[in-house]
């Protein structure tokens, strides 16, 4: 086992002018691992993506893949790396199979290997049957499955997805996730960007959950749903009694642990219904009214709103 990881980032920062679209993050993906940036729009997952590819140059920070730094100069490294980018770039006028002759020779591929890795990536996807019908005559969900099949082409180590099923129907969307499995199974590293939870907890080993181009929580899925505890209890509070309502349930036996965002309070209860009464009695005993209330499932979704207040997609 190579224990090199495939991608580290190293305080990687953008700047957009005045923006700072990414403010300095750090993380490493191991080999063979499906790594998930999970955030809502404009969190800076596409400029961190660009970044690691070596499509732009970071205002500051260092990219390693495979463990050397890659530069503009790089290009043994740029071999290594496929990407997706969000919006789609195909010909529509011409046959699925012309696009991926078309994006092989862009890679230096020719003659019969490349028309073989052709259909490889067909297979891939599967889409082998539809090969040579024009890209206009296909859904969103199959331009988007030729569009990965045109990164897989020079067969990369490390492949970059962003955002790969924004509005893919159901079924592609089943397709994408599967051929997305079905090459981790077979050794390549993943990166996949998202602002779907259920996507990012199905797919990924570990994700990172990135908001205003920072790093907020990186862990496995199932670690961070499972430090909320049986769910997320969100409470408002009347005339400045907040701080010590926030003091007084922590001692609750039901109340895992407690965060003040702004004027709210987020509530990791060990089990919410008995949190929920356990906390009404305490605001009872202190006279305070209680002026909103939400109780959330433990999941990715949940684990966002408790670390900033908000939902991850508005
Ligand atoms: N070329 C650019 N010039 C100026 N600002 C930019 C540019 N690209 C992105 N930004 C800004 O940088 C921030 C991060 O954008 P980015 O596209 O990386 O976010 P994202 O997480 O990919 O969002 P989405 O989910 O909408 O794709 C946003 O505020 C965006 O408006
Ligand atoms: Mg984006």
């Amino acid at each position: 086992m190579n224990s090199t990881p495939m991608i580290k980032a190293t305080n990687l920062k953008k700047s957009y002018g005045e923006l700072e679209a990414v403010k300095g993050i750090s993380f490493e993906i191991a080999r063979g691992e499906v790594f998930g940036l999970l955030g809502p729009n404009g969190a800076g997952k596409s400029t961190t993506i660009a970044m690691l590819t070596g499509l732009m140059k970071p205002t500051d920070g260092t990219v390693k893949v495979a463990g050397d730094e890659l530069s503009s100069k790089a290009n043994h490294l740029k071999r290594k790396i496929g990407f997706i980018p969000q919006e789609l770039a195909l010909y529509p006028t011409l046959s699925a199979y012309d696009n991926l002759l078309f994006f092989g020779r862009i890679y230096g591929l020719h003659g019969k290997i490349l028309r073989s890795r052709v259909d490889e990536v067909l297979e891939m996807v599967s889409l082998k049957d539809r090969a040579k019908d024009q890209i206009e005559t296909y859904s969103g969900g199959m331009k988007r499955r030729i569009n990965i099949a045109a990164g897989l082409l020079h067969q990369p180590e490390v492949l970059f997805l962003d955002e790969p099923t924004v509005g893919v129907d159901p079924q592609s969307r089943n397709a994408i996730f599967e051929s997305i499995e079905g090459l981790n199974q077979q050794g390549l590293t993943i990166l996949y960007t998202t602002h779907y939870m259920e996507e990012a907890e199905r797919l990924c080993h570990r994700v990172a959950i990135i908001d205003h181009g920072q790093i907020i929580a990186l862990d496995a899925p199932q670690s961070m749903i499972h430090s909320l505890g049986g769910g997320l209890v969100r409470v408002g509070l009347m005339n400045g009694k907040l701080p010590a309502f926030h003091t007084k349930i922590l001692e609750l036996s039901s109340v895992k642990d407690a965060q003040t965002i702004e004027s709210e309070l987020m509530v990791q209860a060990h089990n919410t219904r008995n949190a929920l009464v356990d906390m009404l009695e305490v605001a009872n005993q202190m006279d305070a009214t209680i002026t909103s209330l939400e109780i959330h499932e433990p999941n990715l979704e949940t684990v966002f709103l408790n670390l900033t207040g908000r939902s991850l997609r508005n």
